[in-house]
């Protein structure tokens, strides 16, 4: 809801929280395999799915394009696409969400027309959308543009080398699905290789696709007019940006707090950034314990594709930045509008030089002062949840409808491992 807040009691500076967070399936996977239902001629069920804001918008998106979604156990999905799919994404629930996007493509392969607006998400720096378009033209089909409506045709399209400017992770699955439903060879060079990339190409091989590569920079795909054959479900992997994130609450906050259900594997780097700034921390296959970790140390942090420090990740650590001694440099690679809410930590008490809309330094041990702000996206909404945490007295955070976009149930997980927060 529009007017919910989160008021959270900070713990000035005491590591006092202890329990286990167990980490729910990935936003950035499980949005990608709802898409992904318009490539199959029969249904497909989708397992361990986050209840959050942008599967509602999604499965609200699918339905109006002919898909029926239907919610089929405590985690899992079934959705159902009905032999045509609607080809018009106009509308306020497209603008409202990254994901959208990647829609386009399998609705252009399918139908071989979309509509659609200029897509929205969090406000992060300018998210353009001329890689899919240059790769759509490629492929054979003609783009018109009016008033940041997008109308793409083709009478065929076919299989094309491409050339990605920028990894972009949406691109990357948007092409890889598109080029699934295109006869011929498709080759993608300089693609994403998130961990989100490899569990979509292994579910739209389990159905018939023929996709190989996807984990590096280069994806092939053979690509037939047939739908895809659902054989088997699609399982959510676990959220990597979630399990990191509660890693930082956890060395800030943390007595001693367990990270269940994730994949340690898939945060190397960011594992070792906690190695060199002290924190005391220990894996298994699938989980994260933190310890007590009175001495943190500054650290430079440079966000980067994967299996780089994941940009999402980037405005909690700067949270942790802030209770480390020593001056941290944060070198964020990848959005230009991502440490705009650093002036915000400033205002509660750290200390931050903004270099650029890319660098900022931030030196420590700062106590933070509690606030009233507002969330201004998703992964910035969840540092000032943390932040609050760590701070001195009571926090407001408002406009959390962003943090409900990605996390689920947050406030209650919190109170798990004894925070201090109430949803308003
Ligand atoms: N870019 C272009 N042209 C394009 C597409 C992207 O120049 O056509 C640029 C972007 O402006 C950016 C860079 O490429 O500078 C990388 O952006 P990318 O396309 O990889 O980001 P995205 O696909 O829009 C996804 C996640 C983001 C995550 C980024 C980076 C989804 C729905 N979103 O976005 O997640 O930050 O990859 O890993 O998968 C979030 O979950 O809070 C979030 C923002």
């Amino acid at each position: 809801m529009e007017n919910e807040k989160f008021v959270i009691q900070g713990l000035e500076g005491q590591r006092a929280l202890s329990g286990k967070i167990p980490v729910r399936g990935a936003k950035n996977a499980v949005l990608k395999a709802f898409v992904a239902s318009i490539l199959f001629e029969n249904g497909i069920r989708i397992d361990n799915v986050p209840f959050i804001q942008d599967i509602v918008s999604m499965s609200e998106l699918l339905k109006h394009l002919g898909v029926n979604v239907e919610q089929a156990g405590e985690k899992s999905f079934l959705l159902n696409p009905s032999e045509s799919i609607g080809t018009d994404l106009c509308g306020d629930i497209a603008k409202s969400f990254r994901s959208s996007i990647v829609l386009t493509g399998p609705i252009l392969a399918r139908e071989g027309k979309v509509t659609f607006p200029h897509p929205g998400g969090c406000v992060i720096g300018e998210r353009p959308i001329d890689v899919f378009l240059e790769s759509f033209k490629k492929m054979g089909a003609d783009i018109d543009v009016h008033d940041r409506q997008y109308i793409i045709s083709a009478d065929k399209l076919h299989g094309a080398e491409i050339v990605f400017k920028i990894p972009s992770v949406t691109a990357t699955e948007t092409l890889m699905m598109t080029a699934a439903l295109i006869p011929g060879k498709t080759i993608l060079h300089n693609v994403a290789c998130e961990p989100e990339i490899v569990a979509l190409a292994d579910f739209l091989n389990s159905g018939g696709a023929d996709i190989s590569g996807a984990g590096s920079h280069t994806i092939i795909i053979k690509g037939s007019d047939s739908l895809l054959k659902s054989k088997e479900p699609y399982e959510t992997p676990p959220d990597r940006i979630e399990a990191g994130s509660f890693a930082v609450l956890a060395a800030v906050c943390g007595k001693d707090i367990e990270i269940t259900d994730c994949r340690p594997d898939h945060l190397k780097v960011l594992l070792h950034a906690f190695d060199n700034a002290g924190v005391d921390f220990g894996i298994t296959e699938n989980s994260i314990r933190i310890k007590f970790s009175p001495q943190l140390k500054a650290v430079d942090i440079k966000t980067h594709e994967y299996p780089g420090i994941p940009t999402d990740i980037q405005s909690p650590l700067a949270v942790l930045l802030t209770q480390a001694t020593g001056r941290s440099f944060i070198f964020e690679t990848v959005f230009e509008g991502r440490l705009n809410y650093l002036n915000e930590l400033a205002r509660m008490g750290a200390d931050v030089t903004i270099c650029d809309p890319h660098r900022a330094f931030i030196s420590g041990i700062t106590p933070l002062r509690g606030r009233e702000m507002e969330s201004p996206d998703l992964r910035a909404g969840l540092a000032f949840v943390i932040a609050a945490l760590v701070a001195k007295g009571e926090s407001i955070v408002h406009n959390i409808y962003n943090i409900d976009r990605g996390y689920e149930n947050i406030e209650e997980r919190l109170r798990d491992v004894g925070a201090n927060i109430k949803r308003i």
